[in-house]
Formats: structure tokens, C-alpha cells, sequence
């Protein structure tokens, strides 16, 4: 039973990847700060699949909290790197707290995985890379813009830190994988995204205004240059995007990668307005929602979606849920949540 260690396994993706990863027979070990996560998402685990992983309180930022972190996890097979903060406008704010941890803690991973010899490194990157892309899809090859935020930048950095410490030594063999907008929950609820505060992210927004919580969804925008006026994403059912990094695993365990650092695009390929989904909700759930249209959300971007097709024939992977059974999933799990 191969060891796969997951950073920021209580986290949103990561807890949706462990549960996966687990149910594909793997051994897991989560380390977390639990800095923007619950230590019951272990019970939430172990509810689906019977098992509840080791667990290990770490900061990964501390370059000694890391190392004694590694000492019991010397004999580890592969580490998915999820541990990073992810607010966008909270990292405009405070652009340095962004860089010491998204960095630091890569940085510290790295230094460990090469000093114990942990040979496989699977990376949380985001479609954010790509800013506006020129052309539609993306595709992997697309140019890489200046980043809008500095959590976009740590992504584009931690590539290139990635990218360049594979350069230099042979040990290690990496994926990221460039995530679209994962939405929705596990199908028996009892995991999903961690509601603290007024959530910025469209989809929770939806689920709380739906529950009573926000009086009003805001659109953010319907002047833009689609369809409908409204802004377009690709919009991934998290458990998709969780067995894409079962694939990935699998790939690099079974020696299958064709380099040492491969780069995916996950998502579904298609794109979707705000429009759309607030109806698919309305659709898929029988709630009307009370929105607005209000002004455009400062550093977002007009249009994104992906080209997914190389994910698709390497890693032999592809998005299966639909949106609207994703928003349904992302409402079951509210419900659950708020007991309602
Ligand atoms: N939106 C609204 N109302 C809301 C929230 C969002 O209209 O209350 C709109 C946004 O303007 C955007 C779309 O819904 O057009 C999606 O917004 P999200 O905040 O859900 O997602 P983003 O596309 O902004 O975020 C994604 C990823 C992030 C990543 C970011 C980089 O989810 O992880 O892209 O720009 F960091």
C-alpha cells in the first residue's frame, strides 16, 4: 500500500482527494496547521470510508516544525502539496503573508522530500496562471501572464520553483495540476467547503443565500463580452477534480509520466456564466434565488475555460459530473451542514 502524504488534507480539495485516495486503497497521512480548516473534517473522512488517516498538526511554513514533520514520514511514497492560502482579495491586502506561506511552506516540502528521498510531488496550481487568455481554451501551452494577485503569483512561482529544483536534480518527478473552479461537495455530504464568514467565492454564496444566510446573491457584472453579459468559468465538481490527482498519483508511481515535471489542465472544458449557474441552480434545487446585478468585481476576468484534452490522453482522466449535479451536491452538503 503505497504512503502518499496530503498537505492540507482538511482543507476543501484536500480533504476530497484523501477521501479518494483512500478509497483507492492508499495510505494517507494529512498534515495541516488547521489555520482555514476543522479537525472534524477527520471524522467527515472516516464516515465515507472507514478509515480515519493519521494526522499531523504542522505548520509548514516552520522550517523546524517541517523537518520534525518529516522524521515520521520519512518512508513516504509521494506528497500532494494542497497547504496554501487561497483568498484572492485578502492577498492584495496582504500580499507578504501570502508569499512567506505559500512559498515558505513549498519550499520547506521540497527541502524535506529531497532530503528523505520522497520521490513523487503532485502540486496545486490554478487556472489563475493564465490571467485573460488571448485565445479560448487554454490549453497548457498558453501564455502564462502576469499574475493579477499576489496568490496568483505564488502559483506562477511555485511552478517555476518546482520547475527548477526538477531541473537541478533527477530525485524528484513533480505534476500540477491547473485547477479551474471546483464547486460542490462529497455525495454523502458529510465533507465539502468550510463556510467561514461571507464567503467571497460565487457557488457558497449561492448555497447561503439559498439557506436564508445572505439576504441577496450580488452578480458581479453583466457587461462583459459573452453571451449573456455574464462573467464565464469552468466550473469542476470537486470529486472530478479529486480523482484527477488519483490519476496523476498513478501515473507517477507507475513510472508513467513522459518528463520529470508534467503540467494539466483539470477541468471540464466547458464554460459557464454566472447567469447559467445561479439558473441550474434554481433549476436543479427548485429555490429561487434573490439576486442583484451589481458592478464588476475588481481583477476579475471576463472569460475562462479549458482545454482539457491532454488530461484526457495522458492521464486517461475526465470530468464526469455535470453542473448541475455539482450545485446539487454543493446544497445537500448546506443543508447537512446548517441542519436544515
Ligand atoms: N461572482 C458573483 N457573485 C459572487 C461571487 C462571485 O457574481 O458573490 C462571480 C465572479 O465575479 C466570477 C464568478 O462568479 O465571475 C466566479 O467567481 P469565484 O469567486 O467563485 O471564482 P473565481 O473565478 O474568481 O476564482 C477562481 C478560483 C480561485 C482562484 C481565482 C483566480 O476559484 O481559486 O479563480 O482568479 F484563485
Amino acid at each position: 500500500m503505497a504512503k502518499i502524504i496530503v498537505t492540507g488534507g482538511t482543507g476543501y480539495i484536500g480533504s476530497h482527494t484523501a477521501t479518494e485516495l483512500i478509497n483507492s486503497g492508499y495510505e494517507v497521512i494529512i498534515v495541516d496547521n488547521l489555520s482555514n480548516s476543522n479537525i472534524n473534517v477527520l471524522d467527515g473522512i472516516k464516515k465515507i470510508t472507514g478509515i480515519k488517516p493519521v494526522f499531523f498538526k504542522t505548520n509548514l511554513a516552520d522550517a523546524s516544525e517541517t523537518k520534525g514533520f518529516f522524521n515520521h514520514v520519512a518512508d513516504a511514497d509521494a506528497l500532494i502539496h494542497f497547504a496554501a492560502y487561497k483568498a484572492v482579495g485578502e492577498s492584495v491586502k496582504h500580499p507578504l503573508k501570502y508569499y512567506r506561506n505559500n512559498l515558505n511552506s513549498l519550499l520547506n516540502v521540497l527541502e524535506n522530500m529531497f532530503e528523505k528521498g520522497i520521490k513523487n510531488l503532485i502540486f496545486s496550481s490554478s487556472c489563475t496562471v493564465y490571467g485573460q487568455a488571448e485565445n479560448l481554451p487554454v490549453t497548457e501551452l498558453s501564455p502564462i501572464l502576469k499574475a493579477d494577485s499576489p496568490y496568483g503569483n505564488t502559483k506562477q512561482i511555485s511552478e517555476e520553483i518546482i520547475r527548477d529544483s526538477i531541473k537541478a536534480s533527477t530525485q524528484i518527478k513533480a505534476i500540477s495540476l491547473r485547477y479551474f473552479n471546483p464547486i460542490g461537495a462529497h455525495e454523502s455530504a458529510e465533507i465539502g467547503e468550510l463556510p467561514t464568514g461571507e464567503p467571497n467565492n460565487l457557488v457558497p454564496y449561492i448555497t447561503q443565500t439559498a439557506a436564508g444566510i445572505r439576504e441577496q446573491l450580488k452578480i458581479f457584472g453583466n457587461d462583459y463580452n459573452t453571451p449573456d453579459g455574464t462573467a464565464i468559468r469552468d466550473y469542476i465538481h470537486v470529486t472530478d477534480l479529486a480523482k484527477a490527482h488519483t490519476a496523476a498519483l498513478q501515473r507517477l508511481l507507475n513510472l508513467e509520466n513522459k518528463s520529470n515535471y508534467e503540467i494539466f489542465n483539470i477541468g471540464t472544458g466547458e464554460g459557464n456564466s454566472v447567469a447559467e449557474v445561479v439558473r441550474t441552480f434554481e433549476k436543479v434545487t427548485g429555490i429561487k434565488l434573490n439576486t442583484k446585478v451589481v458592478g464588476r468585481r475588481p481583477g476579475d476576468i471576463e472569460k475562462i475555460w479549458a482545454d482539457v484534452s491532454l488530461a484526457e490522453k495522458e492521464l486517461k482522466w475526465k470530468a464526469e459530473k455535470s453542473l448541475g449535479e455539482a450545485l446539487l451536491s454543493a446544497w445537500i452538503r448546506e443543508k447537512k451542514y446548517r441542519g436544515i
